[in-house]
């Protein structure tokens, strides 16, 4: 649903909106179905959601597949995790033409098995002529991880004569995370009623609106993201003036 303030003034949507996407294993349990059950039904919420965002022309879309603590899960769950990433992956590759969709990728993928990481590579290359919606899958991905690669990667830079230390900005340490080029998320979303960040994008989300939500990921709708975007609006109306 397109947006208007109380003057009736079309509000665009958030450019870019980041979703941690919680609950599918309970989802499951409500139902005594198996968590792989649950991570199909997220699978499912996850395409409904990215088509509704393009509709309302959001330009990013971050959501949370994979952090580096779930691994820790039994190899049933991630196998059924990663199946389902493949199944996607394949998908994206073969409507990219119609779809027009860039992905990016953000975590460390060698973990990953050899024919995800393929996929993942082929959809970056393929996808990169790609400039109207992007999708990015934090994949084996953790957010002090991330700020760690970065700051590893510069003091590389700094050996090798490339850079010196006084020469680090925030907007030169945002070029060294995988996140380098896409601007931070507005809106970071969570379901499932859990009001933590999980270590989801936590040099990005210095100034995101953080909506929690009492809804299941897998049971997600595009009315939810309506009521996220409301509240974001909301707060924005209540802040922007000052
Ligand atoms: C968190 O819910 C969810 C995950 C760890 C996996 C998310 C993965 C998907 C939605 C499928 C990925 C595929 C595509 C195509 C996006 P949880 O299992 O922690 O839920 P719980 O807290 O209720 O147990």
């Amino acid at each position: 649903m397109v947006q208007n303030d109380l003057s009736g003034k079309t509000l665009p949507p958030p450019q870019h909106i980041a979703i941690i996407m919680d609950g599918n294993g309970r989802w499951a349990k409500l139902r005594g179905k198996p968590r792989t059950a649950g991570h199909a039904a997220g699978a499912e919420a996850f395409r409904r959601i990215a088509n509704y965002c393009r509709t309302l022309g959001v330009k990013y879309l971050t959501v949370y597949a994979f952090s580096t603590e779930n691994w820790k899960r039994s190899q049933e769950e991630v196998s059924g995790i990663m199946t389902l990433l493949a199944r996607y992956l394949n998908e994206a590759l073969r409507d990219m033409e119609k779809n027009a969709v860039t992905f990016r990728f953000f975590g460390d993928l060698s973990k990953l098995s050899p024919a995800l990481q393929k996929l993942c590579r082929d959809a970056e290359e393929r996808s990169s002529q790609y400039h109207e919606v992007q999708v990015n899958f934090c994949l084996n991905y953790g957010g002090r991880d991330e700020i760690v690669r970065a700051a590893r990667a510069f003091a590389q830079d700094v050996a090798d004569g490339k850079r010196c230390p006084e020469e680090l900005t925030e907007q030169m340490l945002s070029g060294y995370l995988y996140s380098a080029g896409v601007p931070d998320p507005e809106l970071i979303i969570r379901p499932s009623g859990e009001q933590r960040t999980s270590n989801f994008l936590l040099w990005q989300s210095a100034y995101s609106e953080y909506v929690f939500m009492n809804v299941l990921w897998p049971d997600f709708t595009e009315r939810d993201l309506d009521a996220a975007i409301e509240e974001y609006h909301r707060r924005n109306r209540r802040f922007g003036g000052t």
